[in-house]
C-alpha cells in the first residue's frame, strides 16, 4: 500500500485534507483550543473546501480572531524532521518562533573518509541515529510526544533514501500520538526560516538559497509561491567548495567550505587569476563547473603534491601556494554570486517594485566573506541583507519545523497515518522537486501568479495579522 505525504506545494488538497481533518473527525488532541478555531477558520475560507459546514471567505480577520490567534501561535507545538542529505536534525519550534531544541548528528567523518555522499552509507548513518536524534530533541525541549502538536519533515529534494528515513519517523511519531503532518520542501525551509529570525521580513522578497546541491534565486511571493529567476546549470557553489577544499588536502572533518573559508583568509585573492563564470551570459544562472577545472589546473600547475600531502604536513611554501589558491577560488567563486545577485535584484525590483529584503540562506551562507560581500550587494540597492545564523544556514531540523508551522497556519497539512498503516508502508517522496516556477526576463510572471494554487487573500490575511 502506497501512502501519499502531501507535499505542502499542493495546498488545494492539503486544505481538503485539513478541513476534513478538522470537520469531520475533529481535530488532534493536542491542537489548542484557541488554534483549533483559528485552523478551522482558516482552512474553511478555502474555494477547494467546498462544504455547506464552511464559512465564506473572508479577507479581513477580526480583532478578536487575531488575538486568538496571536495566543494560539505560542501553544502550537511542531517537531521538524531533516534527513535529506548528510546531516540528521531534529528541532522543536513553537508557533511564535521560539526555538525549544536544536540536535544535529552530522555525518561530516563519514564524508571525510569517502570523499562523498554515498547514498546508502548515508540512510544507514541516518537509520542509525534518527531516534536519538528525535528523543533528545524532544528531551531537551522538556516535551514528550503527546504535548506536540504537529511534525513536518522533509520530503524533498534531495536523496529517496536518506529522506525515507526522516519521514518513516515522522510517519511513526505522527501515528503513536495522532499528530497531523506536514511535508516540507528542503529549500523553501533554507528561504523560510529567514522570517523566523526577521519578524519584519514579510513577502515578497528576494532569496539566494547557496547549498551543497543547489544554487537558487527566487523572488518569494508569499507562502509556496516562488518564481525562479536562476538556478545552476551543472555543479553548485557548495560542491565546489567541497572539491576544492579536498583537492587542497584540507581536514574534511570539519567540512570542505569552513575549512577552505579559515584557509583563504592566509591567501592573496588575486594569486591565482581565475575566470569568473558566464560573463557572457546575460542571466541569473550559475556555473561552478568550469571555475573546478580552472582550480584543478592551477593545483597541477604548482606541482602541489595535495593528494598525499595532507596540509597539516606541508611546508611553509607549500602551505601559502594553497592558501592562495583556496582564497583566489574564494574570491571568484562569490564574485560570481554578487554579479548574478545584482541583476536578479534588478529583475525582482521590475517585478515587485516592493521588495526590502535580500534572504541569503543555505550552507554556504554561512561563510563570512560570502555574507559580507552580499551584504554590499544588498546595501548598493538599499535593501536589506537577512541571513540567518550560521546554525540555521547549514541544514537543521528548526527551518523545517518553522517552515511547518507556516504551512500548517495556512491550513496545509494531512491526517495522521490511520493506527493500521504497516510499518513497512512506502511512502511518496519528491526527491527531484523544483522550487517555483522558472522565469526568463521578458515574460510575465502574471501566469504564473494565475495559475499558482495558494488563495492570496488567505495568506496576505494570515501573514497580515499573525507576523506583527
Ligand atoms: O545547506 P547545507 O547544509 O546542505 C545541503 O542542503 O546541501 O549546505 C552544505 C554545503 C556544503 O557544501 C558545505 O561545504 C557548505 O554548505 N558550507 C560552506 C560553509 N559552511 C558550509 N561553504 C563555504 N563556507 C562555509 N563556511
Ligand atoms: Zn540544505
Amino acid at each position: 500500500m502506497a501512502a501519499t505525504l502531501l507535499p505542502t506545494l499542493s495546498p488545494a488538497v492539503s486544505r481538503a485534507a485539513a478541513a476534513f481533518l478538522l470537520l469531520r473527525r475533529g481535530p488532534a488532541k493536542s491542537l489548542p483550543s484557541t488554534l483549533r478555531h483559528f485552523v478551522a477558520s482558516v482552512s474553511s475560507s478555502s474555494p477547494a473546501t467546498p462544504s455547506p459546514a464552511i464559512r465564506p471567505p473572508s479577507t479581513v480577520a477580526s480583532s478578536s480572531t487575531v488575538a486568538r490567534a496571536t495566543h494560539a501561535r505560542r501553544d502550537l507545538l511542531m517537531l521538524g524532521i531533516e534527513t535529506s542529505c548528510d546531516d540528521t536534525a531534529a528541532a522543536v519550534v513553537r508557533g511564535d518562533g521560539e526555538i525549544l531544541s536544536q540536535v544535529v548528528s552530522s555525518q561530516a567523518d563519514l564524508l571525510a573518509r569517502y570523499g562523498g555522499v554515498a547514498p546508502k552509507m548515508a540512510e544507514e548513518a541516518h537509520a542509525l541515529v534518527i531516534d536519538q536524534v528525535v528523543q533528545k530533541a524532544l528531551d531537551d525541549a522538556k516535551l514528550s510526544g503527546s504535548d506536540l502538536s504537529a511534525v513536518a519533515v522533509t520530503v524533498g529534494p534531495g536523496l529517496s533514501l536518506c529522506l525515507r528515513v526522516g519521514v518513516h519517523k515522522a510517519r511513526q511519531v505522527a501515528k503513536s500520538f495522532g499528530l497531523p503532518i506536514v511535508g516540507v520542501h528542503h529549500m523553501e525551509a533554507h528561504a523560510l526560516v529567514s522570517r523566523l529570525v526577521n519578524k519584519d521580513l514579510d513577502f515578497p522578497f528576494l532569496a539566494l538559497l547557496i547549498s551543497g546541491g543547489h544554487n537558487l534565486l527566487v523572488l518569494a511571493h508569499s507562502l509556496g509561491q516562488y518564481v525562479q529567476l536562476g538556478t545552476t546549470i551543472d555543479d553548485a557553489i557548495g560542491e565546489a567548495y567541497d572539491k576544492t577544499a579536498r583537492w587542497l588536502g584540507l581536514d574534511m572533518r570539519k567540512g570542505g567550505g569552513p575549512a577552505l573559508e579559515e584557509l583563504a583568509l592566509d591567501g592573496d585573492p588575486d594569486a591565482v587569476k581565475f575566470r569568473v563564470p558566464m560573463r557572457q551570459h546575460k542571466d541569473c544562472n550559475f556555473s561552478y563547473a568550469g571555475l573546478k577545472t580552472q582550480v584543478r589546473l592551477a593545483i597541477e600547475s604548482k606541482n602541489l603534491s595535495t593528494d598525499d600531502i595532507p596540509i597539516s604536513s606541508a611546508s611553509e611554501e607549500d602551505r601559502q601556494s594553497r592558501a592562495n589558491i583556496a582564497a583566489s577560488f574564494q574570491r571568484v567563486a562569490v564574485l560570481h554570486l554578487e554579479e548574478r545577485c545584482q541583476r536578479a535584484v534588478e529583475w525582482a525590483l521590475k517585478i515587485e517594485p516592493s521588495i526590502k529584503y535580500f534572504v541569503v540562506s543555505g550552507g554556504v551562507a554561512s561563510n563570512k566573506y560570502v555574507r559580507t560581500r552580499l551584504n554590499q550587494v544588498a546595501e548598493n540597492n538599499r535593501l536589506q541583507l537577512v541571513s540567518p545564523p550560521p546554525s540555521l544556514c547549514t541544514d537543521n531540523g528548526v527551518m523545517i519545523a518553522w517552515t511547518g508551522i507556516e504551512h500548517f497556519i495556512a491550513g496545509r497539512f494531512e491526517d495522521p497515518p490511520a493506527a493500521d498503516e504497516p510499518d513497512d508502508t512506502q511512502y511518496e517522496l519528491r526527491p527531484r522537486w523544483p522550487l517555483g516556477e522558472e522565469y526568463s526576463e521578458g515574460r510575465s510572471v502574471a501566469r504564473s501568479l494565475k495559475t499558482a494554487r495558494v488563495h492570496p487573500s488567505l495568506t496576505s490575511m494570515i501573514q497580515g495579522s499573525l507576523q506583527k
